[in-house]
Formats: C-alpha cells, sequence, structure tokens
C-alpha cells in the first residue's frame, strides 16, 4: 500500500490531501539546529549518511508529513564533478574554480563522491512507515549551471545568462554534462529507495522566453524522458519557480507527472491552465507561514479549494524560511489535516 503522496503524484484525487514542506529537513528545526552545531556545518551533516538520515526524520516524528525529502543539496553536482563547495556564514555557497569547459573530463572521475547519499536513502527509508513516500530530488541542469558558472548565488544570475547568449555551444555542453550526470544521480536515488523525485529549477524565472526554452524546458524534458526509460514507475515533480505563465508550456512540453507551483502563481489560474488531472503541488507563500494568524488560515482554505477538483500535493511555494515559528507549522499541518474536499 503507498501511501497517500505517491497515490497522487500517480494521478488518484482522495478525501485527504497529503503535505510535505520544500526544505522541512532544516533551521527552522531546534533538532536540526543542534545537530548542526555537533557535526560542524552543513556539508559535513550532508555527506553522514546517518546524521543527514536522522535530519530527515525529524520533521516527519514532529509533524508526521506524508514525504519524507533526502537531507543533501542541489550542489553536490558540481561537487561530485570536481568543483570545491563551502558554505560562506551568513552568506550561502561558494563554488570554485569555474568549471565550464573541463566539465567532461570532471564528469569521468568524481561521482563517487556521492555514495554516502544513497546509503541515506536507505537508512531513511528503512526507519520510514509504508505510509510515508520517501522522496528524492536534484537541481535542474539551469539553476545548478548558475551556480556553477558564478561560483555562487547571484543577482538575477546575470553571469550565466549572458554566458548563455555569447557562447550558447560550450553553455549547451555544460547543460548536457550537468544532465548525464543528475539522471544516474537520481537513478541511484531511486535503485536505493526514493520512490518521486523533483528537479528543482529554482532561478527558471529570470530566463527571457527563448531562453527558457532551451535551458529550462528542453534539459528538464530530457532528464525526465531518460528517467521515464529508465525507472518508469517513479513519478517526477517538476518545480520551474518563478516561471509565471510559462509554467503552463513547461507541465505540457516536459513528461513529468507532477508541477510545482510557486507563492507567486494565482491557484486558480493554476487549476485552470494546467492539463487536467495533472497533479500539482503547492503553493502557500512561505512568509505567510511566518508571519501566521487568521490570514495564513484564509489563505489555505483558498488553495485546498483552488486545486480541489485535481490531485494536489499541499505545500509551499518555496522552501520554509529559518524563522518561521514551529507552533505555525503545527496550525497549518492541523488545518490540512482536518479540511474535507
Ligand atoms: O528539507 C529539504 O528540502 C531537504 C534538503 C535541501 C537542502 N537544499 C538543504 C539545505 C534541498 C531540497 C535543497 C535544495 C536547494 N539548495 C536549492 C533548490 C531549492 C531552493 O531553495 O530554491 C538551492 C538553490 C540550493 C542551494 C543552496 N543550499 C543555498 C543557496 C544554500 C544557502 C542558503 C540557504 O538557503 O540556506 C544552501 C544551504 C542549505 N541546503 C541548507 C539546507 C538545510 C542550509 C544549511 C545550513 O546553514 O544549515
Amino acid at each position: 500500500m503507498p501511501g497517500i503522496l505517491l497515490d497522487t503524484l500517480r494521478g488518484s484525487r482522495g478525501d485527504q490531501v497529503p503535505m510535505w514542506l520544500m526544505r522541512q529537513a532544516g533551521r527552522y528545526l531546534p533538532e536540526y539546529r543542534d545537530l548542526r552545531a555537533e557535526k560542524g556545518g552543513f556539508l559535513a551533516l550532508a555527506y553522514d549518511s546517518e546524521a543527514a538520515a536522522e535530519i530527515s526524520l525529524q520533521p516527519i516524528r514532529r509533524f508526521g508529513f506524508d514525504g519524507a525529502i533526502l537531507f543533501s543539496d542541489i550542489l553536490v553536482i558540481p561537487h561530485a564533478m570536481g568543483q570545491d563547495l563551502w558554505f560562506e556564514a551568513g552568506e550561502g555557497p561558494r563554488l570554485a574554480p569555474p568549471l565550464v569547459d573541463a566539465v567532461w573530463q570532471a564528469l569521468e572521475t568524481a561521482m563517487d563522491r556521492l555514495d554516502p547519499i544513497y546509503e541515506t536513502v536507505r537508512l531513511t527509508r528503512a526507519a520510514l512507515g509504508p505510509e510515508t513516500t520517501m522522496l528524492g530530488f536534484a537541481g535542474s541542469p539551469w539553476t545548478v549551471a548558475t551556480y556553477m558558472v558564478a561560483g555562487q548565488g547571484s543577482k538575477n544570475q546575470e553571469e550565466t545568462r549572458a554566458l548563455a547568449y555569447r557562447d550558447p555551444a560550450a553553455f549547451a555542453s555544460l547543460i548536457e554534462a550537468i544532465e548525464i550526470a543528475t539522471v544516474d544521480y537520481l537513478v541511484a536515488q531511486i535503485d536505493a529507495g526514493v520512490e518521486a523525485v523533483q528537479l528543482f529549477d529554482s532561478w527558471a524565472g529570470s530566463l527571457a522566453p527563448d531562453q527558457y526554452e532551451r535551458w529550462v524546458i528542453a534539459p528538464n524534458a530530457r532528464i525526465t524522458a531518460q528517467l521515464k526509460a529508465k525507472r518508469s514507475e517513479t513519478p517526477v515533480i517538476g518545480f520551474p519557480k518563478g516561471s509565471g505563465e510559462k509554467l503552463s508550456a513547461y507541465a505540457r512540453e516536459t513528461g513529468v507527472d507532477a508541477v510545482g507551483v510557486d507563492e507567486t502563481i494565482d491557484p486558480h489560474w493554476a487549476a485552470r491552465e494546467l492539463p487536467a488531472g495533472m497533479p500539482v503541488q503547492g503553493n502557500l507563500d512561505p512568509l505567510l507561514l511566518l508571519a501566521g494568524g487568521d490570514a495564513l488560515h484564509a489563505r489555505v482554505e483558498e488553495v485546498l479549494r483552488a486545486f480541489a477538483d485535481r490531485p494536489h500535493v499541499f505545500n509551499l511555494g518555496h522552501g520554509i524560511g529559518q524563522f518561521t515559528p514551529i507552533e505555525h507549522v503545527e496550525a497549518l499541518v492541523a488545518q490540512v489535516r482536518s479540511w474535507q474536499g
């Protein structure tokens, strides 16, 4: 008996709306902060399979979500491809040296750096009940490339967008190398026990329409086609954040099973424009969860109603913020659990 999250991602609509929250394993939880302090930082945690499995399980124990997401990061792919990766306190990720032309040699070498992550999947899946779905993930090529090229998070991804215009052939080659690594990585996650995967394209929203076709839709479509060819049973959730009205083309053209809807999109628009019967995931504003109160309650109701006629996975429109009060999450869970569609 699969859980209600997996059922929903496969296209069924039941009475109970399944829920999980992006970034549910992380800094808003005191038990996460304690373990992080003990182990000496985020990256040490991500490669410590037992610690990482424990972190994936923390939000399940506390809130009983329907999905447990693997505790890792989208940037382990460039790390495995040979870039150094570290996190500057209070600032975010750093990657060096720049890796564009040498990416193909890199692909042939260091992918075994990812082995502890598959062990995390095995440990987490073994500790979960059958009602909880184990979710894997990877960054989509465009989003991962923006970090590889800039060496860090960047404002509007300007350096990478300029590179893609200046030298589309070199950029296409980088995207293709990331695609190959990502398919291998997701297949290995599936073989270790994940039951659905999410492709995070967090910076899809900065691209002009023709560039969006080329660097968001096409790579996600190629990855999805390969996953379908290799592991056809596993649903793929595509989350191209910031896509606006281009989400409709993404949903139709990539072959993903379900789409993540961010909080800038009107859920009534999404319910109308996305292909009939396609499962959607979203789309509460994470800042409203942080703020709490009556406005939160009303909006949760609105999102649930907007998606009442199709398979719906309740989630945020983006990751939960680190200052979100635990009581707000508890109230959200109670509301979604008691909702009668
Ligand atoms: O709970 C989960 O969702 C599981 C794990 C997860 C992490 N990162 C852990 C993490 C997932 C799915 C991600 C995805 C991720 N990582 C994305 C795509 C989704 C998004 O949020 O847009 C991106 C762009 C990254 C890159 C990244 N990782 C950044 C920019 C940062 C630093 C800024 C920040 O938000 O903290 C990270 C670090 C990171 N990844 C943390 C966690 C829990 C925080 C590390 C810490 O300080 O403890």
